[in-house]
């Protein structure tokens, strides 16, 4: 699914009117060394998994199975009777968009249009990518930073544990995964490092791009 895109992720995340564990985009040693093999395994194998098969099980015999993902996690937003749907749906869709914000040899300037809004937005790259580190390192606790689309303006935001902005009226270009089982194999208290390293080694600017639509 290496074309998977913002629009295409529920697709990827369903077989019939069972949700899967999508592939990853790569070996799970191509984020080396930002990222070790040993995480990755631990937080797609076990993490992500543990979402795919929570899910499935709370929507056995419910109406909304079968649904696709993003249908899951609007419909059940917000709603204390729905929660646990809400979490486990937002967290297999975050962690397939989290996979898909970073590459092997990322990194490195957006170009075109992204690059313009960035630069519109924030003034430079480097100041965009400061914004984004300081989210992401300011979410208390488990959580995300994302780079948004809202109307014709990027912007960065914050969301805590399973929250998406899937679920706000604007469009995700790129996260990074800001709890802790994301970084303390590899990093342990040093969640700046983490970020910093996967803004300058790994973020994914052309999936940015292609979100952007
Ligand atoms: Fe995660």
């Amino acid at each position: 699914m290496s074309n998977c895109n913002l629009d295409n992720f529920s697709k990827a995340a369903q077989s019939g009117s069972q949700y899967i564990l999508a592939p990853l985009p790569y070996a799970n040693t191509a984020l080396e060394p930002v990222i070790t093999a040993n995480t990755l395994s631990f937080h797609y194998g076990k993490h992500h998994k543990t979402y795919v098969d929570n899910l499935n099980n709370l929507l056995a015999n419910s109406d909304l199975a079968g649904q696709s993902l993003e249908h899951i996690i609007k419909a059940t937003a917000g709603q204390a009777d729905k929660a646990a749907i809400f979490n486990n749906a937002a967290q297999v869709w975050n962690h397939m968009f989290y996979w898909h914000s970073l590459k092997p040899n990322g990194g490195g300037e957006p170009s075109g249009a992204l690059k313009q809004k960035i630069d519109a937005a924030f003034g430079s790259l480097d100041a965009c990518k400061k914004e984004f580190a300081q989210a992401a390192l300011t979410q208390f606790g488990s959580g995300w930073a994302w780079l948004v689309a809202d109307g014709d303006k990027v912007a960065v935001v914050k969301t805590g544990n399973a929250e998406t902005p899937l679920t706000k009226n604007v469009r995700p270009l790129l996260t990074i995964d800001v709890w802790e089982h994301a970084y303390y194999l590899d990093y342990q208290n040093r969640r700046a490092d983490y970020v910093n390293t996967i803004l300058d080694k790994l973020i994914n600017w052309d999936f940015a791009a292609a979100n952007l639509g």
